[in-house]
């Protein structure tokens, strides 16, 4: 028996890093798991084959999330596939996360808030409209970051996007009142987000190997996805049912320390 037997996930941009980790880990616990991303390939495909391979279904949901069409397309396809949506994860986002502040112009603040906070806020209000249509509760769970706490040069942007989603998951658990819904973030530290290299049939790639990580974080390490996952986990499952408008870290004591990196 697992903790989430029979429950159907839908995780994105979960080709690689944490969103793949999330997508394993979920289906190690009984989950259907729909894993969707904006890259179209081989290894997003194995993804949903390795979920296959775990006796619950997998499925893979190609589409590009920071538009409101494309967030409807990905929850439709899902939605055909599976029935019905009790877990989103919102976790996509793009490589390119850091930009200096005078170099930041109106293009890359619409790429950054359009997938990172007006995707998310679609993704989850479509979700928690299946789910109140559905009458089964549900769980909505948005990635922040450390980067929501703390100003690091550089990261102004994608800081204040993550910051408004913890806001913003407050605003849902309000909103969803009675419904058995619950909304919260999980706020990541430095985790190490490369795929497996050989037997790829495991949650974590290679760890982070800078010395510098080691010594700016109290657990002495970098994260893994594995790390992050087991938190979605917590939320996703009844464990974490009274948790609601919350964001966790999960960052080694990152931020407990003033000795930041990036
Ligand atoms: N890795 C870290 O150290 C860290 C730290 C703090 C927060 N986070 C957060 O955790 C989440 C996952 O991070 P990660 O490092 O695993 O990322 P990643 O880069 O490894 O994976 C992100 C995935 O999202 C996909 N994607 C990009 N744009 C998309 C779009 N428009 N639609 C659908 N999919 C799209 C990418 O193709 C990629 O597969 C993010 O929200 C990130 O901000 C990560």
């Amino acid at each position: 028996m697992g903790l989430l037997d029979g429950k159907k996930a839908l995780i994105t941009g979960a080709r690689k890093g944490i969103g793949r980790g999330i997508a394993l880990t979920l289906a190690n616990e009984g989950a259907d798991v729909g894993v969707n991303d904006i890259v179209d390939d081989a290894v997003s495909h194995r993804a949903a084959e390795l979920i296959s391979s775990r006796g619950v279904k997998g499925t893979f949901h190609a589409g590009d999330v920071s538009t409101v069409s494309g967030v409807n397309g990905v929850i439709d396809s899902f939605l055909s596939e599976h029935g019905q949506i009790d877990i989103l994860v919102n976790n996509a986002i793009f490589p390119d996360q850091s930009r200096p502040l005078f170099d930041t112009d109106e293009a890359y603040w619409d790429r950054m808030m359009d997938l990172s906070l007006k995707g998310y806020f679609f993704a989850a209000q479509r979700a928690a409209r299946e789910m109140v249509d559905q009458g089964s509760g549900g769980r909505i769970i948005c990635l922040s970051s450390v980067h929501a706490y703390i100003a690091i040069e550089d990261w102004t942007a994608y800081g204040t996007a993550k910051a408004a989603l913890r806001r913003m998951v407050k605003g849902f658990a309000v909103d969803l009142s009675g419904h058995d819904i619950t909304a919260n973030c999980i706020a990541p530290g430095a985790i190490s987000n490369v795929l497996p290299v050989g037997d790829d049939d495991v949650i974590d790639g290679a760890p982070h190997d800078s010395i510098n990580l080691k010594f700016h974080i109290p657990a002495a390490k970098g994260g893994l996805p594995s790390d992050i996952a087991n938190a979605v986990l917590y939320l996703s499952s009844d464990l974490g049912q009274y948790v609601n408008g919350e964001t966790i870290l999960v960052d080694g004591g990152m931020i407990a320390t003033r000795k930041i990196v990036d």
